[in-house]
């Protein structure tokens, strides 16, 4: 593939791990823990063939409602990832990040996520930004909490508050848009993902559960953004008249 047509930023919504597992008349946990594999699986293609920015969605801010079982063995698997994962994402020179509220999680998790982002932040291969209490419209509501703070505080001039300075609020501030958005598990909606950073992005739905996601499907994900016209606005015959010029 021309490295010149790789999206820059993919993000992902890995979703499927439950009925994945439940096809198997095994527990949703079991599913999230086969997830895993299929992210260690993906993250490391996508580093090989040249992906700078993976996103991708581990637990949304209305994932809470879940039964408590289920919740109390994922907050047990992010442990564990956390503990096993980072060294062997360090040596291959990816930068982890993490996006969302982290207070919402236990302390030591916390920890661990801060210690891994450490570790990792001056890496620059590629960058693995895990989505984890994250919710599209509590990272739009935080950015302008924080402007309105500093507003009061006269330290921001509100008629300086344009679509620049408010993305530079969020989460992904220091992050181009993501170029392609996979979601797996068959359903075709956003869930409160990167609600503001996907005005523009390219949306791919796959039926395939996340548990089966690896290294072919993400390249059939890759080739079918290759295929699409971005336009931003503009008519084909500009965006084709600017390509070929
Ligand atoms: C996605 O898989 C992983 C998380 C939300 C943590 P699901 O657990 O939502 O799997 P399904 O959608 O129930 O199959
Ligand atoms: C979205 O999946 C969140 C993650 C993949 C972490 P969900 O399974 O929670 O989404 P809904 O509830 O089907 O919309
Ligand atoms: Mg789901």
């Amino acid at each position: 593939m021309p490295e010149a047509h790789m999206p820059e930023h993919v993000a992902i919504v890995m979703d499927g791990n439950g009925r994945w597992a439940e096809q198997r008349r095994r527990s949703r946990s079991w599913g999230h823990q086969a997830g895993l594999k299929a992210l260690r699986r993906t993250a490391r293609h996508g580093t090989e063939i040249g992906i700078r920015i993976l996103t991708v969605f581990a637990f949304s801010s209305e994932n809470w409602n879940r039964p408590a079982l289920e919740v109390s063995r994922l907050m047990d698997l992010f442990m564990s990832a956390l503990e096993k994962e980072v060294k062997g994402l360090h040596e291959n020179g990816v930068k982890v990040r993490f996006i969302g509220d982290l207070s919402g999680f236990k302390p030591e998790l916390r920890e661990r996520m801060l210690a891994a982002q450490e570790l990792t932040a001056a890496n620059t291969r590629s960058q693995l930004n895990v989505a984890a209490n994250y919710g599209g419209r509590w990272d739009i509501v935080n950015a302008a909490r924080t402007m309105a703070e500093q507003a009061r505080d006269g330290q921001l001039d509100p008629a300086s508050i344009d679509e620049g300075l408010f993305g530079s609020r969020l989460a992904l501030a220091d992050t181009p848009d993501p170029d392609l958005f996979i979601r797996t598990g068959g359903e075709m909606r956003i869930s409160n993902f990167l609600l503001w950073q996907c005005a523009y992005t390219e949306f791919y739905f796959s039926d395939v559960l996340w548990p089966d996601f690896g290294k072919d499907e993400l390249d059939r994900a890759i080739a079918a953004y290759q295929q699409r016209e971005r336009r931003f606005g503009k008519t084909g015959k500009q965006v084709r008249d600017h390509a070929h010029a």
